[in-house]
């Protein structure tokens, strides 16, 4: 493999030295910029970052082999890290969507056996092939839109054997797709139509049957519970989670979306990474949050498409809470792979300023998924993962919003978007 040379980008965001721990209050806005920058990249991993005349010297004797690209005029940032997903799903639900634009409600919904529902029957449906290709044109989207790691939950199949198909899809994905693939098992979306009467034993079956089964064939590192009225309770939630813990499973939680449910309390008191939507969490519950060091993990495009009030990104920025960004990207609430375009609303709706915008997408959503020590910054060490946008700040890279203006994206040191498409 030649070296790579990403040379003299107008801005440079490396987020340098932010691996050990997530970046919060102040802190998010230190993006290490660096004015005609440079990359030197060897075996998908980055060997140099410095002023490109420094770079230039030092790999004087190496030049002539390296395959240089001039990212001059433009803006070089880590590749993009979406750190809550529901990627592995088959079917669409745009009728869903019409009809909340009539006037009904998302849990009305998916109460009347649509909304998640309609995702599972459709999931449960579709053969592993047929997942599969659907799911990876949607990796090539993130992919598409500067993202290179993502997390993927589980919870379209609601039993042990769809669960498994669900996550021996996304491990495949991981294994062939360029974008790295994290796993969460999120048995705990919604109770099935066939446990509706009994739920206690569905969470049973979750605890004894399927997070044995998921950590014993290594298909997740993280277990995630929908905590809301009506789906999962707090004291649910808090079984769901511990019994995770016992089989090596680190807990995220979906929490207070809808109302203030207790969900980011609980969070923080079973030492969660990461809580996720907070639209509605208390200020206790985000007190203990920064406490423990939980990221909130933020969703203004669920929000959106929702048409609510976005979580409020200031009050937890504030109060010390590591805020990261995410795209929620599902058939129901939030059907995006456009997290550049979730940065534009976390500016826009959340309080969110453009520097804090680009921490949260790619350091602190590291941090999010446990994969800070690779991702998240360029620094020597980290894998070569980087996008390059067509604009000459970061700023624009919202400012100009819902264009996309990735022009090359790098994964492990090999350019896998070129002038805007896909070339794997
Ligand atoms: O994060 N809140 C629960 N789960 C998803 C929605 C899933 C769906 O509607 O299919 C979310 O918004
Ligand atoms: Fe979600």
């Amino acid at each position: 493999m030649r070296p790579l040379f990403v040379r003299r980008a107008r801005q440079l965001v490396t987020l340098a030295g932010s691996s050990a721990a997530p970046l919060v209050k102040e802190k998010m806005s230190d993006l290490a910029i660096m004015e005609n920058g440079s990359v030197w990249i060897e075996h998908g991993t980055i060997a140099a970052v410095g002023p490109d005349d420094e770079l230039a010297r030092q790999f004087a004797d190496r030049l002539a082999e390296a395959e240089v690209i001039d990212a001059k005029g433009k803006t070089v940032t880590p590749g993009l890290v979406d750190p809550h997903t529901h990627l592995v799903y088959a079917g669409s639900r745009e009728h869903e969507w019409t009809m909340r634009l009539g006037g009904a409600t998302y849990m009305e919904i998916m109460n009347a056996g649509g909304g998640i529902h309609a995702t599972t029957n459709a999931t449960r449906q579709a053969s592993e092939e047929a997942l599969y290709d659907e799911s990876k044109r949607r990796l090539d989207q993130f992919l598409l839109h500067g993202v290179t790691t993502v997390e993927a939950k589980s919870g379209y199949g609601l039993s042990l054997e769809h669960e498994l198909k669900q996550l021996e899809t996304a491990k495949q994905l991981d294994d062939t797709h360029p974008v790295d693939v994290v796993s969460t098992f999120l048995g705990a979306h919604a109770v099935p139509p066939e446990w509706k009467h009994t739920p206690d034993e569905y969470v049973r079956l979750i605890i004894d049957e399927m997070i044995p089964e998921v950590s014993r064939r290594g298909l997740a590192e993280f277990n995630d519970v929908f905590c809301e009225r009506g789906v999962f309770t707090p004291n649910e939630a808090r079984r769901i989670l511990e019994a995770g813990k016992a089989y090596g499973l680190t807990p995220k939680i979906h929490a207070d979306e809808i109302e203030p449910y207790g969900g980011a309390e609980l969070a923080a008191e079973v030492g969660a990474i990461s809580a996720d939507h907070l639209l509605r969490a208390s200020d206790e519950g985000i007190r203990r949050m920064a406490e423990r060091g939980v990221i909130g993990v933020l969703l203004p495009g669920t929000a959106f498409f929702l048409m609510t009030q976005a979580a409020d990104a200031r009050r937890l920025i504030d109060a010390g809470v590591p805020v990261a960004l995410a795209t929620d990207c599902n058939p129901g609430s939030s059907p995006t792979v456009s997290l550049p375009l979730v940065m534009s609303l976390a500016c826009l709706h959340m309080g969110m300023t453009p520097a804090e915008a680009i921490a949260a997408a790619t350091i602190n959503a590291a941090h999010a998924i446990g994969r800070a020590h690779l991702v998240g910054s360029l620094e020597p060490g980290k894998k070569a993962d980087l996008v390059i946008f067509q604009v000459p700040n970061y700023v624009q890279v919202m400012y100009y919003y819902g264009i996309n203006h990735i022009e090359t994206v790098i994964k492990n040191g090999k350019v896998v978007v070129k002038e805007g498409k896909v070339r794997i």
